[in-house]
């Protein structure tokens, strides 16, 4: 394991250069990765034959953010992803990166975020640190050629999502405009040991950015909506696919935590909307197969540290649907019993689908006072276990065929046929914080909102999921 450090040397490097002017080549990738010559990186760290000893057959994966998600991706990408190994690790609290670097044999470890991603051997980088590092991660990754795989939310406001989304579509914009690159030449370091990594950087570069022209998909972001690959709700969508409900009409979604988050976390978290009910949005329309057209909320706030914060901790959001159908979402961030509380019940003309709460196991204990048994998975580390591990196999599946196909289920996955469907992105990521903002200004303003005031953009893909649902009506 070595810690790498910033270089502070010279670290204009040479790169390819495009023949015509960089200008009207490329806005985004290519101005990086060419006209500033290489980014800064991890010279500390850049003993060649450490480097080269790295698997360039897999897709080689950092994780920012040493935290309770991080933890639980770098062990799934560390042990039990097959086309994956995990490289380099970052925590802006610098032990918190070195205790699972070591603990899981990761070789590099950062304080900073940024030098991570610039990082010549990482590919592929899994965001796991706050909320409101999400968007400039995920851009400094998609400059430097780097796939992404974002946490939940994006951000807390369209403006940022909107931007990050943009320097995506830009960046893979300029990669198809790309063309086969003349190399430019000059060595600028004296030190044969830099030279030798510089080699290496610029080898890995230009290898990165022929392999992302390649890819149908280019620089491919993912959208962390485990709950998609839980083997439970993919059963409730396939059986809903084949007909088994009919039309749907009413969705009830329960989605309550055990405890809340620590105060420090709740006040940087966007609220209880944005944070929490966020994966039912997801779900809603996951399950419903439709986009939200209208939210009415109500809150209250039991726990008064949490009111402090304008914040509620119980609260339920209806919303109606494209197709028609109805949806409750009932979340808290506590329960009296203290229990992870996750179900969902969908029905429809034909038949009902329910999802119930999974248990540790089958046991059931009986005495005097009546029936027991052991409570729900006690939080969402365990209750989707499965699910992370899922969602981390198929986004790294999707990024060793390069975009082409994007199961929801990987290949080694229990359910017997897996949905094919594409991977959450940054659509999908961004429409369930429209979701949220509208469920926040129906509690704030104390009336249902069209989704539509909280962002005119989507009056075509809410168009357009009514004419769908109209044709099928018409089946
Ligand atoms: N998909 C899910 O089910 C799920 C579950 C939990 C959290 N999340 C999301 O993941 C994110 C992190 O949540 P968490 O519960 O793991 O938080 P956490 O506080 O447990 O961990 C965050 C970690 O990031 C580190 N950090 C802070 N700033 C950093 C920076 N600039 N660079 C590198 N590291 C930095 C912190 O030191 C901390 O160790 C949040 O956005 C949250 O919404 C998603």
């Amino acid at each position: 394991m070595q810690h790498s450090e910033t270089s502070t040397g010279d670290s204009s490097l040479p790169l390819e250069v495009p023949s015509d002017s960089l200008a009207t080549q490329s806005k985004v990738l290519v101005t990086v990765l060419s006209a500033q010559g290489l980014p800064p990186f991890a010279k500390a760290a850049s003993a060649p034959n450490a480097v080269t000893a790295f698997h360039v057959s897999k897709i080689r994966v950092g994780i920012i953010g040493c935290g309770r998600i991080g933890q639980v991706h770098a062990q799934n990408i560390a042990i039990r992803v097959p086309h994956a190994i995990l490289v380099a690790v970052s925590d802006f609290i610098e032990e918190a990166a070195m205790r699972v670097a070591e603990r899981f044999d990761v070789p590099l470890w950062y304080k900073s975020a940024e030098d991570l991603v610039h990082d010549p051997r990482v590919d592929a980088v899994v965001i796991c640190s706050p909320t409101d590092t999400h968007a400039p991660l995920m851009k400094e990754c998609v400059r430097y050629g780097k796939h992404a795989f974002c946490e939940k939310p994006i951000a807390l406001d369209l403006a940022t999502i909107d931007d990050a989304l943009a320097t995506v579509a830009q960046a893979n914009a300029d990669l198809r405009s790309l063309r086969a690159l003349p190399r430019a030449t000059a060595m600028t370091s004296n030190n044969r040991e830099e030279q030798a990594f510089y080699e290496f950087a610029q080898t890995e570069h230009n290898r990165r950015l022929q392999r992302l022209r390649q890819s149908p998909a280019g620089i491919q972001l993912m959208v962390a909506f485990q709950r998609r690959y839980d083997h439970n709700f993919q059963r409730a969508r396939q059986t809903h696919d084949a007909g088994f409900v009919g039309r749907p009409l009413k969705l009830h979604l329960v989605s309550r935590d055990p405890a809340p988050p620590p105060i420090a976390y709740l006040q940087s978290s966007g609220g209880i909307w944005v944070d929490q009910a966020i994966h039912d949005f997801d779900m809603a329309r996951f399950l419903l197969k439709s986009e939200a057209v209208s939210v009415f909320a109500s809150g209250l706030a039991l726990d008064p540290a949490i009111g402090e914060l304008g914040d509620c901790d119980h609260v339920l959001t209806q919303l109606r649907f494209a197709n028609g159908a109805l949806c409750v979402i009932d979340n808290s961030r506590a329960t009296p019993h203290q229990a992870y509380d996750q179900r969902a019940e969908l029905f429809g003309s034909a038949g009902s689908i329910f999802v119930h709460n999974v248990h540790p196991n089958t046991n059931e204990y009986m005495d005097t006072q009546g029936v027991h048994r052991d409570k729900p998975l006690s939080f969402f580390i365990e209750r989707y276990a499965d699910a992370y591990l899922q969602e981390m196999q198929v986004w790294v599946q999707s990024l060793v065929e390069g975009g082409a196909s994007a199961k929801a289920t990987s290949p080694d996955s229990s359910a017997a046929d897996g949905l094919t469907m594409p991977i959450p992105s940054g659509f999908d990521g961004r429409i369930a914080v429209v979701m949220a903002m509208a469920a926040r200004k129906s509690f704030a303003e104390k009336r249902p909102v069209d989704i539509v005031e909280v962002d005119p953009s989507l009056a075509p893909v809410i168009r357009q999921a009514e004419q769908e649902a109209a044709s099928l009506g018409k089946q």
